[in-house]
């Protein structure tokens, strides 16, 4: 894509130290995502969604970590190798983020007004009034009516969903390009879930931003996403419009996860669950890492880390280096992809 706002090449981070043993969970990920598209990371736990997501937020351990190999750029910039007070600057002005867990980024001291209060006079550099009354607007956007009473509570005193609510409005409180969202409705009902995804799409095309959405649930992608990346142990393995990574998936790994998630006309029949768990990101198996669970692994398999491809116009082409992939593309890594 050329014109990708965030494009991530060939990302791999290792850990150091005597419990991580040196382990690798990223291996080289490749990811683009267009201005205002809403883009779905899905792989089982631990294959490195939220890691990747930590990269581009600049929040990574270093050490025990260590960037290998890599660049992010987003919005033409290399995000790499940033002055943290630069990387302060984009996170919350032009990136913000949503976790699974509000409760863990909310200060439980801090009435939640004067939490989003802050965020507004530090990065947008309003007026206390000013940004008083901009917090309530945003309460109010966030599907939160009689915003002021609510600024004046401190996060215990509001349920799960509404805490969900505040920090969305935090993260979009300075209308940012991208919005990280990692797994921003696991830890909530369906209905409370329902209505998220709802506003995440909403506040999408309210505000034109770019939506990088993690998720180990391919119901909540299919009903969310334009683009998905699947990533497995540390790798992108397929990338895609929704409409072919769901319709016609390339990768095994991506036909095993489709093939596990229960379908409304399926429900009560037994799942198909995928053989074997995620290798431990220090004992990643060579080749494809997918083999020892893959039914269609061949020799070469074991031998060859496949490059992934892109499989949209017929025979492949290398995925081109650089960030232009473009939006129409059908990416794997697989040997034996588009052979049949
Ligand atoms: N601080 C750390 N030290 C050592 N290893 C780590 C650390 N953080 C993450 N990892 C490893 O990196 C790998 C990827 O972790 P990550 O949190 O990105 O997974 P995930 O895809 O987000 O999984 P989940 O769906 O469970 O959230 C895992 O193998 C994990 O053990
Ligand atoms: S490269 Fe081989 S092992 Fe890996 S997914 Fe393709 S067929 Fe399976
Ligand atoms: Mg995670």
């Amino acid at each position: 894509m050329a014109d990708a706002l965030l494009s991530i090449r060939d990302l791999a981070v290792s850990f150091q130290g005597r419990e991580a043993g040196g382990s690798r969970p990223l291996r080289g990920v490749d990811l683009e995502v267009g201005p205002g598209e809403v883009h779905a990371l899905v792989g089982e736990s631990g294959s490195g969604k939220t890691l990747t997501a930590t990269c581009v937020l600049g929040l990574l351990p270093v050490p025990p970590a260590r960037i290998e190999a890599g660049s992010i750029r987003f919005q033409g910039r290399e995000l790499l190798g940033l002055a943290e007070r630069e990387r302060r600057k984009l996170r919350g002005r032009r990136i913000g983020m949503v976790f699974q867990e509000p409760s863990k980024y909310l200060n439980p001291s801090m009435r939640v007004g004067e939490q989003i209060v802050e965020a507004l006079i530090l990065h947008l550099g309003l007026s206390r009034r000013g940004a008083r009354a901009r917090a309530a607007e945003l309460l109010e956007l966030v599907g939160l009516p009689g915003g002021r009473q609510i600024l004046r509570r401190y996060p215990h005193e509001l349920s799960g969903g509404m805490r969900q609510r505040v920090m969305i409005a935090m993260a979009v409180s300075c209308e940012p390009a991208l919005l990280i969202a990692d797994e921003p409705t696991t830890a909530l009902d369906v209905t409370l879930q329902r209505q998220i995804l709802r506003l995440l799409l909403e506040l999408r095309d309210r505000l034109g931003m770019a939506v990088l959405f993690v998720s180990h649930d391919l119901a909540v992608v299919h009903g969310i996403s334009e683009r998905v990346s699947v990533i497995y142990c540390g790798k992108i393995v397929e990338s895609g419009s929704r409409e072919r990574v769901f319709g016609r998936p390339l990768h095994p790994y991506t036909q095993a996860l489709l093939a596990s998630v229960p379908e409304a006309s399926r429900r009560g029949t037994r799942l198909a669950a995928i053989p074997g768990t995620v290798p431990d990101a220090a004992h990643v198996p060579a080749g494809c890492a997918f083999h020892p669970r893959c039914p269609l692994a061949v020799e070469k398999c074991r031998l060859e880390v496949p490059a992934l491809l892109d499989y949209a116009a017929g025979p492949p082409g290398r995925a081109p280096a650089g960030g232009e992939a473009g939006a129409s593309s059908h990416l794997a890594a697989c040997h034996l992809a588009g052979r049949s």
